[in-house]
């Protein structure tokens, strides 16, 4: 060990932290570890084994923060949350003009703007930056997303860089925008994750109770879609769970998990955030929905009985039909979140660049597919009113993949099988690609018995109209 100062300090040696310290230990860097219980420090450093000698171990706060380059970089690897602003105000005594402080968990793009203008005129710098990609991710390449200022971003970009997962080449890490921008694209990220693995999921359902397939041969068939414009971690992940063997009873490990899908808030974030700004991220909501749906397993038991289980005697959707229903759904799904994503750019003033965002998401995130290099290509090219539906490369996939969906959702609901995401989006999709909707009727029914006014057709203005005294039938 030597008395360098350490390039960056990380507090928190969890899962997370700890394979960030050694993916930055890895490329050259040395750094500074610490972690509230402090019995874990040394053990870490142990099994850090050849990485060792590019750790410097403290046990104090103090010793950790001055133990730092200056202008110090600190990542923090710890519960969001009340955690955290107790480490801010721990932390902050200790700090000088220029130092930068990172919250890398998965905290919310709000809590982020009120640290971030917390420390605005302390000197020090706040920075809210999501790391997506797991355990694995961490250590040999993550995807992230940075917020807050230019100053931190030149102090972090190197090591950011270096640590990054590459897509031919090129870091998935971008500084996205200021204060919460960070946060709040890896919150909506993980909206799409749910939708993505909700979709795979109805499908999954689809064949298993409609179609009768056992988990190793419907893991099978998502497999062979790996070749095919569905290629993703997601799906290939979903593909080996499903052929997994449960080894103490021999049956699919699927078999035995119990259908109850926890969350810790991401998804439901994203869905919050979009409905706050007049949005609705309808293929989101319904993989936020089904997971509480899902937790409610009693009530589910019960109902079966009352209500009358099962699936109906309808046709199962050909193969092809339920590869590229997911294809549509995946592109709908990531187009909602385009659109939360532009929505809040605007009501935060952060110009984000979604082409940018589409291009850090290639590789190391959870939701990487081959779909997302193609939506970087579309949205490098004018998106028509910044819709990635309106992009011509995703009309032709469109209207190549919207009929089998629109089939696979009608299945769906004939069998009786559950199809939330799925139907969630293409409800979207119908309603964006009709110039004339049927809220003509919710405005009248608004002027009716509640005078809201309304726009006309033929002129500007508001108007009430003179609707007709009801002797209603329904008091
Ligand atoms: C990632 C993941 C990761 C985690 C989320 C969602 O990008 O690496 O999104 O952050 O999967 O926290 O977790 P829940 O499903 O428990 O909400």
């Amino acid at each position: 060990m030597t008395d360098a100062k350490a390039d960056i300090g990380v507090y928190g040696l969890g899962t997370m932290g700890s394979a960030l310290a050694l993916n930055l230990a890895e490329k050259g860097f040395t750094v500074a570890v610490t972690n509230r219980e402090t019995e874990w420090i040394d053990d870490f450093v142990v099994e850090a084994d050849t990485l060792a000698g590019a750790l410097r171990p403290h046990h104090t706060l103090e010793a950790f923060v001055e133990a730092l380059k200056p202008p110090r970089t600190i990542l923090f690897m710890i519960p969001s949350g009340a955690p955290m602003d107790a480490m801010i105000e721990t932390v902050l005594p200790l700090l000088d003009k220029g130092d930068t402080i990172i919250d890398g968990g998965n905290a919310d793009f709000n809590a982020t703007r009120r640290r971030f203008k917390r420390l605005k005129d302390t000197g020090a710098h706040f920075v809210g930056m999501g790391v997506s990609g797991g355990e694995k991710g961490a250590r040999h390449g993550p995807s992230m997303m940075v917020g807050g200022t230019d100053h931190s971003w030149q102090q972090l970009k190197p090591m950011a860089e270096a640590i990054a997962a590459k897509f031919e080449g090129t870091p998935c890490v971008a500084h996205l925008g200021p204060d919460g921008a960070g946060h709040f694209v890896k919150t909506v990220h993980n909206g799409i994750e749910y939708a993505d693995m909700q979709m795979i999921a109805e499908v999954y359902g689809i064949l298993r109770d409609g179609a009768g397939w056992d988990a190793p041969r419907i893991g099978a068939l998502l497999k062979t879609w790996q070749d095919g414009p569905l290629s993703s971690y997601l799906l290939e992940v979903s593909a080996a769970a499903l052929q997994t063997t449960d080894p103490d009873t021999g049956r699919p490990m699927v078999d035995v998990i119990v259908d109850q899908a926890g969350q810790k808030g991401t998804g439901r974030w994203t869905v919050i955030e979009a409905l706050k700004m007049g949005q609705s991220a309808s293929a989101i909501e319904g993989a936020v929905g089904a997971r509480g749906w899902s937790s409610e397993r009693s009530v589910r038991q019960a109902a079966e009985s009352v209500l009358g289980a099962g699936t109906l005697p309808a046709e199962v959707p050909a193969q092809d039909d339920l590869e590229k229903a997911l294809v549509a759904g995946r592109i709908l799904g990531h187009a909602q979140g385009f659109r939360v994503l532009h929505a809040a750019s605007e009501a935060f003033d952060w110009s984000l660049d979604m082409a940018q965002i589409s291009e850090i998401w290639r590789a190391g995130c959870i939701i990487r597919s081959a779909l997302l290099d193609d939506f970087a290509t579309a949205f490098r090219a004018e998106l028509p009113h910044g819709h990635l539906i309106l992009a011509p490369a995703m009309v032709a996939k469109l209207e190549d993949t919207i009929p089998a969906l629109r089939r696979t959702v009608a299945a769906g609901v004939s069998l009786g099988v559950a199809l939330p995401s799925l139907s969630g989006a293409l409800a979207w999709y119908d309603s964006m690609r009709r110039a004339r909707g049927s809220t003509n009727l919710v405005q009248a029914q608004r002027d009716f018995f509640g005078a809201h006014g309304f726009a006309r057709l033929d002129r500007e203005g508001k108007f009430n109209a003179v609707w007709p005294d009801l002797v209603s039938q329904t008091s």
